[in-house]
């Protein structure tokens, strides 16, 4: 196990630059995921400490020991890759001892290091088999593997689950998540799947335009994102954001183009004119008179939630409730937002108000 330090990185293409100067510290044991809008950096990144990319500038320690020029071997990192590329001709474990027998390793260490793996994997009873003979989880569990016997000090996962379906998904998750658990090893796990960062990650890494957004736990990003940006990513179904300008009464309201009012908490430096954007989730929205009106577009009941999306003047509002609630399409309710749980934000900048 290892920490990562990562010192104002930059990566250009040619005259392209695609990492714009990031800095971030990942904890001995920590499991951190990057998440952005495709094209942001995510692989790039990752790829950088695999040192499978070029570091253009900046500098890169693992283990406290500066790796910017050692290749990707001398690097003691594991990656695991979307398309897990196992050898089809090699048995299970054949393709998990691979890179062990290419570096020299005896025999019996190759096989008691599988076999333990495989245990740890759920592997043991397929290791003859040829990966044809697999299903999608399974491969993507030797290829786990793969990584497993060579005990890195550092785990690289690059969209590890994206070629699985829905279910094997979420199971694959939870697997990771207990691996993860009893190796303790420093992860760093791209994905596209925001849920699969909130579950699975200790800090979350949001990047935007080859740049970091927002670092933090899971639940701070939620509860408190610092950008319109990490706002709008993270959450699902995403915040309900309203643009408008501040105006003045006995409480502030937000004026839409639309004709539109809302009540805003009150935060220092809120002053009228200024256009901002509101934020709430979807599960903060109270059924109470005092609400917009807004008029039912469609409901759909989960069992354990019902979510309903119903338009108020040209904006569409989200909302999530954890009872049932008994609406039908057409029908006008009223939806208050939740005062103390919302969020502003300055429309232009996008930073953060309170
Ligand atoms: N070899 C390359 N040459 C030139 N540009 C590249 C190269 N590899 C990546 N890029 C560019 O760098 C930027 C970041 O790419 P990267 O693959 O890191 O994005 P990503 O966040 O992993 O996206 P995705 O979610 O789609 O996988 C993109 O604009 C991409 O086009
Ligand atoms: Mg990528």
């Amino acid at each position: 196990m290892a920490t990562v330090e990562i010192r104002n990185m930059l990566k250009s293409y040619g005259s392209l630059q695609v990492i714009h100067g990031i800095s971030l510290g990942i904890e001995d044991g920590e499991f951190v995921a990057f998440v952005g809008p495709s094209g942001c950096g995510k692989s790039t990144l990752l790829r950088m400490i695999a040192g499978l990319e070029e570091i253009t500038g900046g500098e890169l320690e693992i283990g406290n020991r500066v790796v910017n020029d050692l290749a990707p071997k001398e690097r003691d990192i594991a990656m695991v890759f979307q398309n897990y590329a196992l050898y089809p001709h090699m048995t299970v474990a054949k393709n998990m001892g691979f890179s062990l027998r290419l570096q020299g390793v005896s025999k019996a260490e190759i096989d008691e290091k599988v076999r333990h793996a495989a245990e740890i994997l759920g592997l043991t009873h397929l290791l003859d088999r040829h990966p044809r003979h697999l299903s999608g989880g399974q491969r993507q569990r030797v290829a786990m593997g793969r990584a497993i016997v060579r005990d890195p000090q550092v785990f690289l996962f690059d969209e590890p689950l994206s070629n699985l379906d829905a279910k094997l998904r979420v199971q694959m998750r939870s697997e990771i998540k207990a691996l993860h658990q009893r190796l303790k090893t420093t992860t760093v796990y791209v994905t596209h799947d925001q849920v699969e960062a909130m579950t699975l990650a200790d800090k979350i890494v949001v990047m935007n335009g080859g740049r970091v957004e927002q670092a933090g736990p899971p639940l701070e990003l939620y509860d408190k994102p610092k950008t319109l940006f990490v706002a709008g990513f993270i959450g699902s179904p995403a915040m309900n954001l309203l643009q408008g300008e501040v105006r003045a009464g006995d409480v502030p309201w937000l004026a839409m183009e639309d004709g539109l009012l809302l009540p805003l908490p009150k935060v220092p430096g809120l002053q009228p004119g200024r256009k901002i954007t509101f934020g709430f989730r979807p599960e903060h929205i109270l059924i109470d008179p005092a609400g917009i009106e807004t008029k039912v577009l469609v409901v759909e009941p989960t069992g354990s939630e019902t979510q309903v999306s119903a338009r108020a003047g040209q904006h569409t509002i989200m909302a999530v409730f954890r009872d049932r609630v008994d609406l039908r399409p057409d029908q006008k309710v009223p939806f208050l937002p939740d005062l103390t749980r919302a969020h502003m934000f300055d429309t232009a900048s996008g930073g953060r108000f309170g």
